[in-house]
């Protein structure tokens, strides 16, 4: 067997704390440092887990193979070109980055290094996804006419009280790159890039604790001709609702569905329907309110494959700008109605 894959992971919260998980599951990788300004992140480390104040002395006093960027999101491009430049892999969570100036630096720093990037889109994973995107890519859907996308979520404020980067326009961005990135992440991997856009935003509910928008709804133009409807809320009522994307074909309508993508909730297909899928347990439950799809697991194996058995990246670096490209072109778009 191959030696380990050294991981080290940067911001120690909620989502650092799941990669540790997986990296330490995992028989090909092992977790080796911890970074975080927190005193509490470094409470009930695993043994032989070091941990550090400053990602700069981890990558200095470590030998890491990859590090999983797990900071808020306008800390993915510095902790990300960090690492790339002391010439360590880099696992970085969504948003890639804020801009695609951001991602643009860092592809450069990938490139310079010689290392890679993996851009964590978990959701490619969801089985209902993976089936609806055989379905397209065999061709049996025909032309996609239009998509829906809903994605009717709750974040009260104890998730806003919680970590004081969320809903602060620099550090977080918006709902669109925090909450709902995964969705036009899918959004673009059924169906591409987006040619134009309009748009509507405002803050209805959370004008006492976030700078951005909780609610939109933008009309886009595909550039394969579909017409795409995008609705998002954080206002929900008391929970999250849906997360779901309907697309209406030539030769089929198909909605993935359930909260975060985990059902096929409705199909009328030409030919063989797909299977049945409604997996009900399986969300990242953060306590205080509930994520996407529980896939981190396979994030981790696919750096594993990649690295060891040169497989295919799941989400390359280019398609994480993709995807922040996306949620530039909707913020330029967006008017507020106030
Ligand atoms: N893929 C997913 O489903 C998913 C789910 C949740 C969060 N995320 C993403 O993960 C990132 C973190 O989200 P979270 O909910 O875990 O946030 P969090 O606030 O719970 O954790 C962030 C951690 O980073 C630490 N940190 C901040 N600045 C740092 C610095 N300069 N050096 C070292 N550590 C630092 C904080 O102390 C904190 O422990 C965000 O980009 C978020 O969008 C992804």
């Amino acid at each position: 067997m191959s030696q380990k894959i050294r991981f080290a992971i940067v911001g120690f919260g909620n989502i650092g704390r799941r990669h540790a998980g997986h990296i330490m599951h995992n028989e090909a990788t092992e977790l080796v440092a911890i970074c975080d300004l927190r005193d509490e992140a470094n409470s009930g480390l695993p043994d032989g887990v070091a941990f550090y104040y400053h990602l700069e002395t981890l990558l200095a006093m470590e030998q890491v193979d990859v590090l999983c960027v797990c900071t808020p999101n306008f800390l993915h491009e510095p902790h990300t070109i960090a690492a790339l430049q002391a010439g360590v892999h880099v696992v970085v969570e969504k948003p890639m980055a804020l801009s695609t100036d951001e991602c643009d630096c860092m592809i450069a720093a990938a490139v310079l290094a010689g290392k890679t990037i993996f851009a964590v889109k978990q959701n490619r994973y969801n089985p209902p996804v993976r089936e609806v995107k055989k379905l397209i890519d065999s061709g049996r859907l025909g032309q996609i006419f239009m998509v829906q996308v809903n994605c009717f979520w709750n974040r009260g404020d104890a998730y806003y009280a919680e970590s004081d980067w969320r809903g602060k326009k620099k550090k977080d961005g918006g709902c669109l790159f925090t909450q709902f990135s995964h969705f036009i992440d899918i959004l673009y991997y059924l169906n591409g890039t987006i040619a134009s856009v309009a748009g509507t935003i405002h803050n209805y509910s959370h004008q006492h604790n976030t700078e951005v928008e909780d609610t939109g709804s933008f009309s886009m133009k595909a550039e394969n001709g579909a017409i795409v409807n995008f609705n998002f809320t954080t206002c929900a009522y008391q929970k999250n609702m849906e997360g779901s994307i309907t697309l209406f074909a030539e030769k089929g309508t198909v909605k993935i569905g359930g909260q975060y993508l985990n059902t096929i909730e409705y199909q009328q297909l030409e030919g063989e329907a797909l299977p049945e899928i409604n997996i009900s347990a399986k969300s990242n439950d953060y306590g205080l309110y509930q994520g996407s799809m529980s896939n981190h697991d396979k994030v981790i194996k696919n750096v594993v494959d990649v690295l060891q058995h040169n497989d295919t990246i799941m989400t390359t670096a280019e398609e994480g700008r993709e995807v922040v490209h996306i949620i530039e072109q909707m913020y330029f778009a967006a008017t507020d109605i106030i």
